[in-house]
C-alpha cells in the first residue's frame, strides 16, 4: 500500500490550566490563563504549556497517522473545496461529528433542530403537530414557524434531550401526512467539545 504520513495536532483533554506560552523550554512569567481539557498523551509540542498537578505539559498533541495516498489526495481535495486552512482543522472537526454520533448512540443529551415543510391544509395535521410538540413540552426548547405561501408553512422546531428520544420525536412528525419534507440535524451541547 502507497501510504503517507501525516500530522495533526489536537487540543488536550485531561484538565489543566495553561501558565504561558514559549518556543523553548524557558516558561513565561505571565502564570494562568485559560481552564481547559487534554484528549490524549501520544506526543509534546513546545508551544503552549499548561500545569497539571505542578507539571508542565502542552495543550496540544501532535500525532500522526498514515493514509494511503489516493485517500489522502481526495481528502485535500475536499479540505481546500471547504476553505479549511489545515488539515488538522479538517481532521478536528472529523472527530467532533464523530463525538456527537457517539453522543447520540450512547443516550446523551444532545440539542437538535427539526425542520419541517408542510400543507396546513391537510385536515388535522396541525392538531397533529401541536399534539406532538405538547407531548414533549420538556424537550421542545423554542419553535420558528413562517407562513410561506397560501398552503405551505415552514417550522424549525428545536428539542434538547437524549439522542434516541429526539429522533422518535422527529421520526412521529415527518411520519405525519401532509409533511412535505423535513430534516432533523442533531449536535452537541457545546459540554463536552473544545
Ligand atoms: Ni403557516
Amino acid at each position: 500500500m502507497d501510504n503517507t504520513n501525516i500530522q495533526i495536532v489536537t487540543p488536550a483533554r485531561i484538565p489543566y490550566q495553561l501558565v504561558g506560552r514559549t518556543t523553548s523550554d524557558s516558561l513565561s512569567d505571565n502564570p494562568v490563563v485559560p481552564q481547559g481539557h487534554f484528549t490524549g498523551s501520544m506526543g509534546v509540542i513546545s508551544r503552549s504549556y499548561v500545569r497539571v498537578k505542578g507539571e508542565f505539559m502542552s495543550t496540544l498533541i501532535r500525532t500522526g497517522i498514515s493514509l494511503d495516498r489516493e485517500l489522502l489526495a481526495r481528502f485535500d481535495r475536499a479540505v481546500a473545496r471547504k476553505g479549511y486552512g489545515s488539515r488538522s482543522e479538517a481532521i478536528r472537526d472529523l472527530v467532533r461529528e464523530h463525538s456527537v454520533a457517539s453522543d447520540v448512540a450512547q443516550g446523551r443529551v444532545i440539542v437538535g433542530t427539526l425542520t419541517l415543510v408542510y400543507d396546513h391544509h391537510q385536515p388535522k395535521l396541525s392538531e397533529h403537530l401541536i399534539a406532538a410538540q405538547h407531548h414533549y413540552h420538556g424537550k421542545v426548547l423554542a419553535v420558528t414557524h413562517v407562513h410561506l405561501d397560501h398552503r405551505n408553512c415552514l417550522e424549525v422546531i428545536i428539542v434538547k434531550g437524549r439522542g434516541k428520544e429526539v429522533q422518535q420525536f422527529a421520526d412521529h412528525l415527518l411520519s405525519l401526512r401532509g409533511v412535505k419534507h423535513g430534516k432533523l440535524v442533531m449536535t452537541t451541547t457545546g459540554k463536552q467539545l473544545k
